[in-house]
């Protein structure tokens, strides 16, 4: 794959407007909400904050004391009752708010009435075994409905939850329990995926044996496997359950008490706990989720297929939707399992109108052909999304094309687990899409493109984006480490300015065109993988002296881990021993952070002052004609793992 650079971007110019009969019935129909909300932006916040309850309205909208941000302070709402009891109370009991379906094909269906019920039947139980206001819960379930169960009920009983995507390690899931200092344990005997089972709960085991502060686990019973029980500590999820009442009221919270942890990896090997607060939050996962995807909530049948261990599943899978009584479809599995038409039979058995996925999932499909798609009914699409990296021209317009059988916008919703919600998206009723562009910042977001010294680029320019007002969703600092917070993202261009990470160009319009990750985290498959903490599992390998990592461009999963290894004495690396430390990072991290490549190499290129020098490695990587590489420490080294790159691309 060519680099995404501006150049060969900016030569897509296809241009898409609103269809016609979309903009006439568009949630958002007029231009005029951009000026609305620049006109008064904390005005703008109001007015979606208002769309929600309150159990007592805020005294002040926003103090913001750089970088440090508080919404809606004094006011008090619970996030579980918007999502649930609003909905139930205002007569809509019997919508569905969850088609379920497993990846061995089971179904449920769980009404606004049966989630209200449910959680409140967990909420209790929680509460029965100790967990209260402000506890650490770490989740660890695959995509059932009792995944959202639990985030609701702990946001019932204001106990702050920690979603651990359930293909992450027990490794993983030590990190995260420890430095949020959980307690408590959700998790399930199994997953599924692919048809295969993952064993969570002896996975969880592992964990707890590991770190010793848990004193609670509860376990969905899914796919049945043997599981091992301990007294005091483990209790079925059914049987903590049964009995208990369906009513649970919610707690009272202030608007800015954590509903969140969620992690994610930064520049360093440590993952950051990001915290996301109550009022802000909900306030912007529902507005954006309601106005970029155009929400009908009493005729659309919504499907962000994500998990819900990432940030786009919280946001665009539970508290969105749910918050804008939304029916939506939640899928337990894999996209081929058992066969690779499985989204396109989803979208015509439950008739989906909204569908939210990855680019690296679009171009998957677009290998695998448009027959698949053309054997099913799509016709009651009308509107797709996509998010989690930049989406190549090509892969917008066959999804554009053979999904949305060219009726349906396509809107390219850039933002971060960080941002908690959608920061730079078009608005389908509105914006004339250009393929590839996340087009411009919503209402009442400021993003700015700046260069090196912080001023913002002109229109053509290129440079990092940043955003320069505080949003209602931004997370609040990172848990524990609040200088970290001030440190990564509010000290480039001083602390009222966000930097994002990421690189963007603007076209000769102002139009956004996102670029990728400038620093040391990868995004492969739309995940986010930390160039060093893939290093640190590489080293913590007995064999291995030394590890650099870096991300190539790939053309299916965006970028591709290619890992770089020294090893201890004189010890020859073969193929045996790649397959061994491919299998290491996934046993310590998670099969998504497994290295595409690994090449031995007898010493890693170094600075005279000894720092490995990743970027010649990037270079080799892509396979890009080298710089003077003659101010090494080790020059020669370079020809050597050259001629190795270039005997394995051969190879392959
Ligand atoms: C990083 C954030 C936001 C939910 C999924 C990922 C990249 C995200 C886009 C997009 C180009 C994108 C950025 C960002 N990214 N959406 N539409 N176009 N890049 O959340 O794991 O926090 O990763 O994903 O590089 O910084 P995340």
């Amino acid at each position: 794959m060519t680099e995404p650079t501006i150049e060969n971007l900016l030569r897509e110019g296809r241009t898409f407007p609103p269809p016609e009969d979309f903009a006439a019935r568009a949630t958002i129909p007029d231009e005029g909400v951009y000026q609305q909300a620049e006109d008064d932006w904390q005005g703008w916040w109001v007015s979606h904050a208002e769309r929600l309850r309150w159990l007592r309205p805020w005294d002040t909208v926003l103090e913001w004391d750089a970088p440090h941000a508080k919404w809606f302070t004094g006011g008090q709402l619970n996030v579980s009752d918007n999502c649930l009891d609003r909905h139930v109370d205002e007569g809509h009991g019997d919508q569905v708010a969850y088609h379920w379906e497993g990846e061995d094909g089971s179904r449920r269906t769980l009404t606004y009435r049966d989630l209200l019920e449910e959680t409140c039947r967990f909420a209790n139980a929680l509460k029965s075994l100790g967990v209260g206001k402000g506890d650490r819960v770490a989740i660890y379930l695959p995509m059932i409905p009792e995944l959202p169960v639990a985030m609701l009920a702990c946001a019932r009983i204001g106990a702050i939850h920690s979603v651990v995507f359930a293909g992450f390690s027990a490794q993983s899931l030590v990190d995260r329990i420890d430095d949020a200092d959980a307690q408590v344990v959700i998790t399930a005997d199994g997953a599924y995926r692919k048809g295969n089972v993952i064993p969570l709960k002896a996975n969880a085991d592992t964990a707890m044996a590991d770190t010793h502060r848990v004193r609670t686990c509860v376990v969905v019973r899914r796919t049945g496997e043997d599981v091992v029980l301990r007294d005091e500590r483990d209790h079925w999820y059914h049987d903590v359950v049964e009995g208990q009442s369906t009513e649970c009221p919610p707690e009272p919270m202030h608007a800015e008490d954590v509903l969140y942890i969620l992690y994610t990896s930064g520049t360093t090997g440590k993952p950051k706990g990001i915290v996301h607060t109550t009022g802000g939050y909900l306030t912007q996962v529902a507005a954006t989720h309601r106005m970029v995807f155009d929400l009908k909530p009493d005729t659309d049948v919504y499907w962000c297929a994500a998990d819900i261990g990432w940030v786009t599943g919280h946001s665009y899978i539970v508290y969105g939707p749910l918050a804008n009584r939304t029916t939506s479809v939640l899928y337990e599995g894999a996209p081929d399992h058992p066969a690779r038409d499985r989204f396109w039979s989803i979208v015509e058995d439950y008739g989906v109108t909204i569908l939210y996925t990855a680019p690296t999932a679009i171009r998957t499909f677009m290998k695998w052909g448009p027959d698949l798609p053309g054997a099913h009914d799509l016709s009651s699409l009308r509107l797709l999304g996509s998010v989690g990296e930049p989406i190549n021209p090509e892969a917008w317009v066959w999804y554009h094309q053979y999904i949305g059988g060219g009726r349906c916008p396509v809107v390219d919703t850039w933002w971060q687990t960080e941002t908690g919600a959608i920061m730079i998206s078009p608005l389908p009723g509105i914006t004339t899409l250009k393929p590839g562009s996340a087009m411009r910042p919503l209402p009442g977001i400021k993003a700015v493109v700046v260069d090196q010294a912080g001023d913002p680029v002109p229109p053509g320019g290129g440079g990092y984006l940043t955003l320069q007002r505080p949003w209602p969703s931004m997370l609040r600092t990172i848990w524990g480490d609040d200088d970290r917070y001030v440190s990564t993202y509010w000290s480039r261009f001083g602390n009222e300015v966000y930097f994002a990470g990421d690189g963007a160009k603007l076209d000769d319009d102002g139009h956004v065109w996102l670029l990728g990750r400038v620093d040391d985290v990868m995004n492969v498959s739309g995940h986010r993988i930390s160039t060093t903490e893939v290093e640190s599992a590489l080293v913590d390998h007995h064999a291995v002296a030394e590890a650099a990592v870096t991300g190539r461009s790939d053309a299916m999963t965006g970028q591709a881990i290619a890992a770089f290894v020294s090893l201890k004495g004189d010890r020859q690396g073969d193929e045996a021993l790649a397959a061994e430390l491919r299998e290491h990072v996934a046993n310590r991290i998670g099969k998504i952070a497994r290295p595409a490549n690994i090449l031995f190499t007898d010493d890693l290129p170094k600075t005279r002052s000894g720092k490995i020098m990743r970027r010649l490695l990037r270079d080799i990587a892509e396979g890009r004609e080298l710089g003077d590489v003659t101010t090494l420490a080790n020059a020669d080294i370079v020809s050597q793992i050259q001629a190795r790159s270039t005997a394995a691309a051969a190879s392959e």
